[in-house]
């Protein structure tokens, strides 16, 4: 089988997943658990690394997540995850959760976070990965901005790389 060489960033992107806030769902402050918005976040965008890259991925950092405004009991979480641009073997995804009153429409962005998730191959070596083709003047400044954050981690890695 011939290896695809680049996929659209929709055809891997999540637009449309929801998930209704029980109480369950709530810490000791009343309001949604961010661990558990967190893990959502983790899941979902592997899947989206996973669809774009055809490979088992693993993540590799979470190099920003903020919570913006509180979701409450009741409220329904809409997950918006996309790859911003793939590099060699590695992904950036970008994640945007918003919560929505569905009994009056109202709709709050709670959560904005960027995961890198690296490719592994039958022996758990990275793996090359299709390249990204940007389909929106937003894809594509979503793709320009991406390779700013990896110079960044890159940095930090070889920073943490000095205390092992
Ligand atoms: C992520 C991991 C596979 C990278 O392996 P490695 O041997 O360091 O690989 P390399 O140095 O060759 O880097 C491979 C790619 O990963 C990227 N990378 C490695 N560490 C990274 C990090 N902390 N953040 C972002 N990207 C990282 C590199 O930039 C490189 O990207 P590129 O191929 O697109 O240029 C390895 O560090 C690992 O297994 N980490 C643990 C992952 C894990 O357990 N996650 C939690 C459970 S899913």
């Amino acid at each position: 089988m011939s290896k695809v060489l680049s996929k659209t960033v929709s055809e891997s992107a999540i637009e449309g997943h929801v998930y209704k806030v029980f109480p369950n769902d709530l810490n000791a402050h009343g309001t949604a658990f961010g661990g558990m918005i967190m893990a959502k976040c983790d899941r979902l965008s592997l899947v989206v690394a996973e669809r774009h890259s055809s490979h088992v991925c693993v993540t590799a950092s979470v190099d920003s997540i903020h919570f913006m405004a509180p979701a409450k009991e009741n409220d329904t979480l809409l997950f918006k995850i996309s790859v911003n641009r793939a590099w060699s073997s590695s992904m950036e995804i970008g994640v945007k959760v918003e919560a929505e009153n569905s009994y009056t429409g109202e709709n709050k962005h709670i959560l904005s976070a960027y995961f890198t998730f690296v490719a592994l191959d039958k022996n758990n070596k990275p793996a090359s990965v299709p390249s990204l083709i940007a389909e929106s003047k937003l894809q594509e400044k979503r793709f320009q901005q991406a390779s700013i954050r990896r110079q960044a981690r890159l940095k930090t890695i070889e920073e943490l790389k000095k205390y092992e």
